[in-house]
């Protein structure tokens, strides 16, 4: 805690320096107080006789601070309860007597509070402010790395990694020099993320040994990241006790392997009190589990647990599990279905220390996807939504596309219809109408989009990714566009000079609907992938389309799409709970941008819009590239306005909406061209399809 406090006041510090002022003092108990330069009339008095008008201070501090006791008091009272907690990482922030103030319960809380000023810049000091009470809507606001320690041949070190190599390993071993983990640290708790799994779920021989004989360096990462709030987790082999314990077994109810367990995660806590626990991904894409032992998730899920219990650990328990070998002949087997066929019986069974990890959607990330059954099916388990930030299958940090929207989409989803929860309800455990004695929540995990490279995430522009992400984490109300307001004040404030408003004005113009715009040019009306299989760039329609892994189209000249109904298809849409599974159910009801995840159709069906399928997809596809040209002339179109940013990032946002372009083109032309042969239908307006 001292080292968070002492944090705190370097980043006072900081944030004062950028105001023109400086730090004055260190309060009693921990807060500190600092005055903004250039504001004449401040009326309190600081330890040095000079006047202040900021005061962060923690409730415990003994004496708290006049100013900060007067807000502590008028927070309770309005509160109607005369409770004036501030509670886990919140903090309360008011200006009163022309001193701004943060208070809060906990160190975190103080960070979270003093990034909020930061948020707020010169706003913080100025008139008076209400008190406001924040706090996040999870306790559990993690970023999963995918790193591996050594680069695999196949995957490079960072697994779907778009911005270089790994921030914490090179050359297979802890990097010497930390300092960048450390600046990680502050970022994320300026977005508001409070964990990080350090390694890949695909958990390979070297990146095993973390767990035992390489825990220093789990523990030298958590060293530089605790004062900031940040917890670490490990994914670690569901087999650990066979390759890295020499036993014969890794049954979960054998009694060697939970003692296994239990002294190996024992030692984990010795070097590491305030670790976080264990990510699995087990019988999943080659990844051994469970099933090998006929034992089902729960068993395997439970022992960790166990072990994990005594020291307030959890273990995440990802609910990826969907058979990669199946015959693309037969269609009655569907990888939609598979998560909520093998985890909704298995609720209930699970220890209060198990958290089940389901990406939002059902198969895999794709650009639009239904939100998966299983977060509405398992009321009796803790359940945590998987977020892909690292964009997989968005455009690789070569395209711009900014993914708030989508995540916000589905975090406001209700499973149960209006009036029912929504879906960043069940992560944050809230439990009200729909199920009587709801699980704690399981918070909002992101799949990280950070490496090595000078911009954290390749492309500059996906930095707002991460943003968001914490900042929906945070708060998953929040507006889109309001959030990429914030970030583009914090970035790009210190490395532009002209006109911020016509900064602001051109990135929302290629943003804020950067995600439907890559929709429109990508795979058509919900159906996913057609890309390149393995990489995933690019465009490639039937490159999936007779392999294993289970993501099909099913065009052939008549009609697209995979029928998942009750009537005539695989009965995926009886996972959902009314009024979904009869909106889905129905051709007519169905969301235009979701027909062909659940329904084949006639390329001449008609839709909600009143466009055929073949005409949406040609119309989608050119205006979808015209959206791309026109973003790169706003970009363009900065210099000479009045607007200078930072050379050598104008020039990197540049050549990436160049390739952006190039990718679009050869999206549009061959999907277009693969369903004007499929079909044989000319496009409406007869523009080139090649
Ligand atoms: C996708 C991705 C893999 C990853 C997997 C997972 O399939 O392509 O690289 O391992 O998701 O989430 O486990």
């Amino acid at each position: 805690d001292g080292l968070l406090v002492e944090t705190v006041h370097d980043e006072v510090a900081r944030a004062c320096a950028r105001y023109g002022g400086s730090v004055l003092h260190r309060a009693p108990g921990g807060g500190c107080t600092g005055r903004p330069g250039g504001r004449p009339g401040a009326r309190a008095v600081g330890r040095e006789g000079e006047p202040y008008d900021l005061v962060l201070a923690l409730t415990t501090a003994d004496p708290l601070p006049a100013v900060a006791e007067a807000v502590r008091a008028g927070f309770g009272r309005n509160r109607g309860t005369g409770d004036h907690a501030a509670g886990a990482e919140g903090y309360v922030i008011d200006r009163h007597d022309d001193i701004t103030v943060v208070i809060a319960d906990d160190p975190a809380g103080l960070l979270y509070g003093l990034f909020h000023l930061v948020r707020l810049g010169g706003r913080a000091f100025g008139g008076t402010r209400r008190a406001e009470h924040h706090r996040p809507a999870t306790p559990r606001r993690i970023l999963d790395h995918w790193d591996n320690v050594d680069v695999h041949p196949v995957m490079g070190q960072v697994e779907r990694g778009y911005a270089g190599g790994s921030i914490f390993w090179l050359d297979g071993a802890l990097r010497d020099d930390l300092s960048r983990v450390r600046a990680y640290g502050r970022l994320l708790a300026a977005c508001g993320v409070n964990a990080i799994t350090v390694n890949n779920v695909n958990v390979h021989a070297g990146e095993a040994r973390l767990l035992t004989d390489r825990l220093g360096e789990v523990a030298a990462i958590a060293g530089e990241l605790r004062p900031y709030g940040i917890q670490v987790h490990l994914s670690v082999g569901f087999a650990s006790p066979v390759t890295l314990g020499g036993l014969p077994t890794a049954d979960p109810l054998d009694d060697d392997v939970r003692k296994w367990w239990a002294a190996a995660t024992e030692r984990v806590y010795e070097a590491l009190p305030d670790f976080g626990g264990y990510l699995v991904k087990a019988d999943s894409e080659g990844q051994p589990g469970p099933f090998a032992y006929g034992r089902t998730h729960a068993d395997g899920a439970n022992v960790l647990a166990e072990a994990l219990a005594p020291f307030g650990g959890i273990v995440r328990w990802r609910a990826f599990v969907y058979n990669h070998r199946q015959d693309w002949r037969d269609r009655s087997t569907d990888r939609a279905r598979a998560a909520c066929d093998h985890f909704a019986p298995l609720d209930g069974l699970f220890r209060d220390n198990v958290i089940l990890q389901v990406k939002h959607g059902p198969i895999d990330f794709q650009t639009r996807e239904p939100v998966s059954p299983v977060i509405a099916a398992m009321p009796s388990t803790r359940v945590a939504v998987e977020l892909q930030v690292t964009q997989e299958y968005t455009g690789q940090q070569r395209h711009v596309c900014y993914l708030a929207p989508m995540w916000s989409e589905v975090l406001g989803f209700r499973p149960w219809g209006p009036g029912g929860r929504a879906v960043a309800d069940v992560a944050a455990g809230n439990t009200a109408s729909d199920t009587e004695d709801g699980a704690a929540g399981g918070g909002l995990v992101g799949v990280s989009n950070v490496g090595a490279d000078r911009y954290w995430t390749g492309h500059p522009l996906a930095q707002a990714n991460l943003y968001a992400f914490g900042r929906l984490a945070w708060s998953p109300d929040l507006e889109p566009a309001a959030i990429l307001d914030e970030w583009i004040d914090l970035t790009f404030a210190p490395v532009t000079d002209g006109d911020p408003e016509r900064l602001r004005d051109a990135l929302h113009a290629i943003m804020d609907d950067s995600w439907r715009t890559y929709e429109s040019y990508t795979a058509p009306l919900g159906v996913g992938f057609m890309v390149r299989p393995g990489h995933h760039y690019g465009p490639d329609v039937d490159g999936y389309e007779y392999t294993p892994w289970g993501t099909y189209h099913f065009a052939d000249r008549d009609g697209v799409g995979v029928d998942r109904t009750r009537a005539t298809g695989t009965g995926f849409t009886g996972q959902y709970p009314r009024p979904w599974s009869e909106v889905y159910e129905s051709v007519e009801r169905c969301p235009d941008e979701l027909l062909l995840f659940f329904h084949h159709v006639p390329y001449g069906h008609v839709l909600r819009s009143g466009s055929t399928v073949i005409q949406h997809i040609y119309d989608s596809h050119f205006a979808g590239v015209e959206r791309v040209a026109e973003a790169r002339r706003r970009w363009d179109g900065l210099i000479g306005a009045g607007v200078v940013v930072a050379p050598a990032l104008h020039t990197r946002v540049r050549e990436l909406l160049d390739e952006q372009l190039r990718s679009a083109e050869e999206w549009r032309d061959q999907i277009n061209a693969y369903f004007f042969r499929k079909s044989g239908v000319p496009d409406a307006h007869g523009r080139r399809i090649p």
